[in-house]
Order: C-alpha cells, then structure tokens, then sequence
C-alpha cells in the first residue's frame, strides 16, 4: 500500500501493478499526493472527518479506532487527548472547510492546524483525510480503514464434515455463553428488535410477529413448536401479545442446553425439547403452528458440482432430493441448503391438516447459497425459491415473501449505525446489540457523532431487508 501521512489517504496496489503502474492509477495515486515530488498543499485541502469517530466532550477526548490491531472482533479503540485548541479545530472540521479557513476561524495558525491534522491522519488513527473537493453525502470512502485482513473467528475451521459440509449442531449444542450469546456474535433481527421500536410501530418483533401470523393464520390454541428459539425473547414477546388465546401445548426444540435454560426462566409455562431441528422427535400430524425464525442458516449447507455422487455423501442425499422435488442441479459446483430442505421435510411431516409454518432466514428468491464471511461460524444464505419448490412437492401450499414487508417495518425508521455501534461498545463493553434509537439508549458519558441510519443499512443487528420467510400451510 502507498500511504500519503500529511492527507491520510492511501491506495492498495498489487506487486504486479507495483511493477508497471497503469496509466489510470498512477493519475488516482497523483491525485492523491502519492506520487507528486512536493509535499501536497495541505492549507488548501479540506479536512473530512472519518465517521467512525466519537467525541467524549466531558474528558475532552476523541474516541478512535486502532486500525492496525484489527481482532477478528473488530477494531478496538482509543482516547486521544484534546487541548482545547485542537477541540476547537476538530468541531470547526465541517467537511467543506479548507484547512486553512479552519485555522482562521479558531484562531490558530495553519502549522499547528496541520500539526493536529498530521496525528489524526496517521495510519496508525486514520480519523481525518485531507481531501481536495468535499465528500459525497455518506461516502463510504471516509469510514474505509487501511487495516490488515480482519483475522479468522477461532473456531471457523473445526465446523465442516469430511465431504465440505457445514455442520454446526455440535457448535451449538456447546454454547456456554446463553445470557449474551446473541449480543457477541449471532445478532438476530429479533433479538435487536426484542425492545419495542418506532420500526415496528412501537412493538416488538415477537408481537409483530404474532400478530401477522394471526392476522394470515388465525389464533393458534393447539400446539405450538418453536424451532430454535435462542435467547427466548421473541416466545416471551409472543407469548404477551398473545395472552387469552395461548397454544395449549408450545414446546422449545433447540439443540442448545444453555438456551433452552434460559428461554425457560422467559417463557414459564412453556415445555424444552432439546433435539435435532432435522429430526424433531414428535410424531405425524401433531402440531398446528411451527415458528422457525434464523434457524436454517445454520443447518447443514453442501457443497455440490452436479455430478453423480458417492452413495451415502451428503451430495448423494442432495442429488436424491433435487431429483425427487425437480430441482434442476446449477452447472458448476455451487451450496445447497441440504438442512432446511430436511427442515421443511420435517415440518410437511408434523404439520396437522389446517396448520401452518413460518421460516425466516436471510436470503433470496433465486440467490445461490453463499457462506457468510463476517460470523466465527459457517452460516449459509437460503434460495427460498428452492425451498418453496421442496414445500410444495411435498404437497404444503407455500408463499415466499419478504420479511420487512410481512412485518410492516418501516423503512425510514432509524437505529444506530454499526459503525458507531462497535465504536460505543468498545466504550462500554456490555452494550446489547439492540436496535438502539436517540431515545432507547443510555451512554456512560455524553457522546457526540452517532450516526443513525435507516433500518435498511447496516447497524447493530443484521440489515431486515436481506431477510425473506417461507409460509406453509397444510390443507
Ligand atoms: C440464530 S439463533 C435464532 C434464535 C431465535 N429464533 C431468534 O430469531 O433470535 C439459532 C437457534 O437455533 C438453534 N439451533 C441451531 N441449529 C439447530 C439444530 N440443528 N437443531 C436444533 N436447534 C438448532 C440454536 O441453538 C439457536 O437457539
């Protein structure tokens, strides 16, 4: 990488364009003060502040990333020391100013404007560049960090079968880590919405949810099997929205021992059935409502050229199934959803005559499966398309719609954005990974530049747009 310290702006070349600089980048790279012989006229530049950065104004202090310890948990961060001159500067920075008018305005002089300017836009930091026009509004290029690859989670590799498979029911079976277990690492949309939000209406997911399955299903008083339940929240929610008309019987299936602990002291009344969601151990016909909610990513994902398989190989059971349910296999070796087809198997098994199912996932109508890169764990995106294909041959009637719309999110609703999320969660290490809005959150400390986003854009649980379900119904 050339990196240019008096702008903090730098570009990564390969050893091959090192070589032999194309002509269009070595124009980038002197734009970019990287190749110019005299040091670029920094008075005449204008300082744009990195979104990622928090001001503590009670310490004074700027609150900044360390790009260059990247942890397979992000970036962690630091306090950088204000003198009051150099928080004047840093709130004079409105990213149309140049540097120099900057200095005129606080009263400094150009050199120590661009003394503070040089600290700031150090590789080490990266908190500021100094750039020649002002930004887009939300270009991304100014929360971009010069970092090293953010290092593997550490149990990536252990989590696949001999034939290249996913497998993650030991993974899960042996988590220890129940009360924040989805604050850490496996945020689900339901446990950042488990708090009522301006998005939903004021209400909560499992409310929500409750409430759209009634509204399409009708009341469920029979039996209810909720598939994978996790922290709890979304049954207990369910179960509030849903009092005076609550299933006789609403069973807990999860591989998990630690969370069916824990979903117990949310949801008294309820029953634990710790089992495999593949092959839950109840019999034909016996359940009128199944809620499967960001389950099946989890479930065993295969990958698969299309060619004939060794007998007894979990490409073997794909290529029995694509057969049996017209699934053409795609040319090239691609991800099939081995685990939720087998789900959907189960629930076409279980399902009593008039009962229903939900499965939400993240995904695609026509998406191929691809393996997510930012988890510790293998999860695989679900072409719900297929899914749909599978429900129906196996004679249930199937509706694929997106999430967000059967809920009734609104789009334009807010919550804090994953950039300032990771930084105020190194300032207060327990912070929950919830929706959190201007009024739900409380700071150790005033803070100043959060960013809240639309809830279509990345914040401190996963973006709801990427989320489809599948609706069952058995005649
Ligand atoms: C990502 S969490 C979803 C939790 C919750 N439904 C929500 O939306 O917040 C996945 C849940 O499924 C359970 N699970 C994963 N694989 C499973 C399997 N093969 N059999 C049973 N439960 C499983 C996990 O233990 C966990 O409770």
């Amino acid at each position: 990488m050339l990196w240019q310290g008096e702008t903090g702006r730098g570009v990564e070349l390969s050893e091959l364009q090192l070589e032999d600089l194309p002509a269009g980048l070595q124009l980038r790279l002197w734009r970019e003060g990287l190749l110019a012989d005299e040091p670029p006229h920094c008075g005449r530049l204008i300082p744009c502040r990195s979104p990622r950065v928090l001001l503590l104004p009670a310490r004074p202090a700027l609150w900044v990333p360390r790009p260059l310890e990247r942890t397979a948990g992000g970036f962690p961060y630091q306090a950088l020391a204000l003198e009051p001159e150099e928080l004047a500067l840093w709130c004079a920075f409105n990213d149309s100013r140049t540097l120099e008018a900057v200095a005129r305005l606080v009263g400094v002089s150009t050199d120590r404007a661009l003394a503070f300017v040089r600290r700031l836009a150090a590789l080490e930091v990266q908190a500021l560049q100094l750039r020649g026009r002002p930004p887009r509004p939300g270009d991304p290029g100014l929360a971009r960090l010069q970092a090293p690859p953010r290092p593997r989670g550490h149990a990536a590799t252990d989590l696949r079968g001999a034939h290249g498979e996913t497998r993650l029911s030991g993974w899960h079976g042996d988590i220890d880590d129940a009360a924040t277990h989805f604050d850490r690492g496996e945020t689900t949309v339901a446990h950042a919405f488990a708090q009522p939000h301006p998005a939903l209406g004021g209400e909560t997911f499992g409310a929500r949810l409750f409430g759209a399955l009634r509204a399409r299903f009708g009341p469920c008083q029979g039996t209810l099997v909720e598939v994978g339940p996790g922290s709890g929240e979304l049954g207990a929610a369910w179960r509030g929205a849903a009092e005076g008309e609550l299933p006789r019987l609403h069973l807990r299936l999860d591989a998990s021992p630690a969370l069916l602990g824990l979903q117990a002291s949310r949801q008294p009344g309820t029953h634990a059935l710790r089992a495999d969601a593949c092959a839950p151990p109840l019999r034909d016909g016996s359940v009128d409502l199944i809620v499967c909610n960001e389950v099946i990513a989890d479930l065993c994902a295969v990958p698969w050229d299309g060619c004939a398989p060794v007998s007894g190989t979990p490409q073997h059971a794909v290529a029995i199934r694509a057969a049996r349910y017209g699934l053409a296999p795609t040319p090239g070796e691609r991800l099939y959803n081995l685990g939720a087809w087998r789900l959907v198997e189960a629930v076409a098994r279980l399902l009593a005559p008039g009962g229903a199912a939900y499965i939400s996932e993240f995904g695609g109508l026509e998406e191929e499966p691809t393996e997510t890169s930012q988890l510790d764990h293998p999860e695989v995106s679900i072409h719900f398309g297929e899914l749909a294909a599978v429900a129906r041959a196996l004679g249930l009637q199937a509706e694929v719609a997106p999430m967000a719309a059967l809920l009734g999110f609104d789009p334009g609703a807010r919550w804090l954005s994953r950039g300032s999320f990771e930084a105020l969660r190194c300032l207060e290490p327990g912070l929950q990974a919830r929706a959190w809005t201007p009024a739900s959150i409380t700071l150790p400390e005033p803070v100043e530049g959060l960013r809240w986003v639309p809830v279509t854009q990345d914040g401190p649980g996963p973006v709801v747009t990427r989320f489809w379900c599948l609706l069952l119904r058995r005649p």
